[in-house]
């Protein structure tokens, strides 16, 4: 490793660091919390877990009250949802105001709920019905927090899946399917006058998994490749995830709308999946999700929009058993139900040290006192976990927790990690 690139590497291990540290901070990691499973732990057993990864935003697909109460006080950021099933009945203003008084308002302060997105992937079903509903939805439960003085700290927005491109390739072409302008052009002005994200599923593995042969796997998963160039924007992509979110911005920019901000809210990498579903193995999740965490953590935005900071919900928290479909559907989790981590992200997001540089050697079990996410070997001279803090213990600390790693562990942990 040329000494340059390791100061510069060694720098972004210091934002990778203080980037989950600071609540807020506009690059910090996501992660949704699904529950389409019979054997999670209790949201309650949930809190200490997610904190133990140094999670500082959740996304959910309800509003649970059990997890909103349980991370009560958490500093955690909130996104909830009004599932679809709910959209043809929450045009009514006064469905609307009960669903936000009970479902966000009765959790605030304590929960800090900054979020709702009102139906996930509505516009991909080609159910007129629904897609009729979808912005007057909206519409109603922002006017429902205007009336309950909570539309400044609360945004209200959609999720769409990727497939609401009819191009997406090369980026600058991108472009949204023609039959749904009339719907998303409302959509649009609604979050530029609102000032709320557009949110986009994106999944490269989708595009491996349909086409193994001719998607290069070293691109999905930001592998060192050579890339491709965007004839029209002379811009080099070297990983797919990027290429799709360009695409978004180049769709928004087409109808006129260059300044949203564009939200991934969901991307992910499963750690297992059926004989035929090519790609879907431990080792590539941990490819994909620890360079993407590496990726957000370096502070750096796309080729079209270099200074916009990547917003990135992981998907997802855990491995989801009830899930229909093919396997690789029950196995995007960072973690098995039982809280142990279903694959070695390459590095720790946090860890119990106590910041003198010595760590609790207990190999994790049990809730709450775990390392989920450890590098499969340990450095010499560590403990099996607990080399790199993660921390969201007062700013003083934090810092003495960062300059308390021992200079030999960054190295090690450096090596691991690039
Ligand atoms: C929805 O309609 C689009 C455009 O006609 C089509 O390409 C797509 O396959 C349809 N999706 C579903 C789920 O039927
Ligand atoms: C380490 O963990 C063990 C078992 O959980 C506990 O008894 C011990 O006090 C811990 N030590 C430190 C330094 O936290
Ligand atoms: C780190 O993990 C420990 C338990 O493993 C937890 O007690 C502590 O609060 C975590 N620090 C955070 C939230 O960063």
């Amino acid at each position: 490793m040329e000494p340059s690139s390791f100061c510069s590497s060694m720098f972004s291990l210091v934002l990778l660091i203080s980037g989950f540290m600071y609540a807020g901070v506009v690059n910090s990691i996501g992660i949704n919390y699904g529950q389409i499973a019979n054997n999670l732990p209790s949201p309650d057993a949930v809190v200490p877990l997610a904190k133990s990864i140094g999670i500082t935003r959740i996304k959910l697909y309800d509003a649970d009250p059990k997890v909103l109460k349980a991370f009560a006080n958490s500093g955690v950021e909130f996104t909830v949802c009004v599932g679809n099933e709910y959209l043809a009945k929450i045009q009514d203003p006064g469905k609307a105001q009960e669903w936000v008084k009970s479902n966000v308002q009765a959790f605030m302060p304590a929960t800090k709920i900054t979020c709702i997105f009102v139906g996930n992937e509505v516009l991909t079903f080609n159910d007129t019905t629904m897609t009729g509903n979808l912005f007057p939805a909206m519409q109603s439960i922002h006017t429902a927090l205007v009336t309950l003085g909570l539309d400044k700290q609360v945004a209200v927005t959609t999720a769409h899946s990727l497939s609401i491109l009819e191009t997406s390739f090369p980026p600058s072409a991108g472009a949204f399917r023609r039959d749904l302008k009339n719907c998303i052009s409302p959509i649009l002005d609604f979050h530029a006058k609102t000032g709320s994200p557009f949110l986009i599923n994106a999944y490269p593995y989708f595009a491996y998994k349909s086409n193994p042969k001719q998607v290069p796997l070293d691109y999905v998963l930001f592998q060192p490749n050579a890339g491709s160039l965007d004839p029209a924007t002379n811009l080099h992509y070297d990983n797919m995830l990027f290429a799709q979110i360009d695409a978004v911005y180049a769709a928004l920019a087409s109808l006129g709308y260059k300044k949203l901000p564009v939200h991934i809210s969901e991307t992910g990498w499963p750690s297992k999946g059926d004989e035929d579903e090519a790609g879907a193995t431990p080792e590539n999740a941990k490819k994909y999700n620890g360079n993407l965490i590496k990726l957000i953590c370096q502070k750096k935005g796309t080729p079209l929009r270099p200074s916009s900071d990547l917003n990135i919900y992981v998907f997802a928290l855990f491995n989801e058993n009830m899930k229909p479909g093919p396997s690789s559907e029950r196995n995007f989790g960072l973690l098995k139900p039982d809280g142990t981590p279903a694959y070695s992200l390459g590095f720790a997001l946090n860890s119990s040290s106590s910041g003198n540089g010595n760590s609790n050697s207990s190999s994790g079990s049990g809730q709450g006192g775990i390392n989920p996410i450890t590098i499969g070997s340990s450095p010499p001279g560590s403990s099996s976990n607990g080399y790199l803090s993660i921390s969201s213990a007062p700013a003083t600390e934090r810092y003495h927790l960062i300059g308390s790693i021992p200079m030999m562990w960054l190295v090690l942990l450096l090596v691991k990690v690039l």
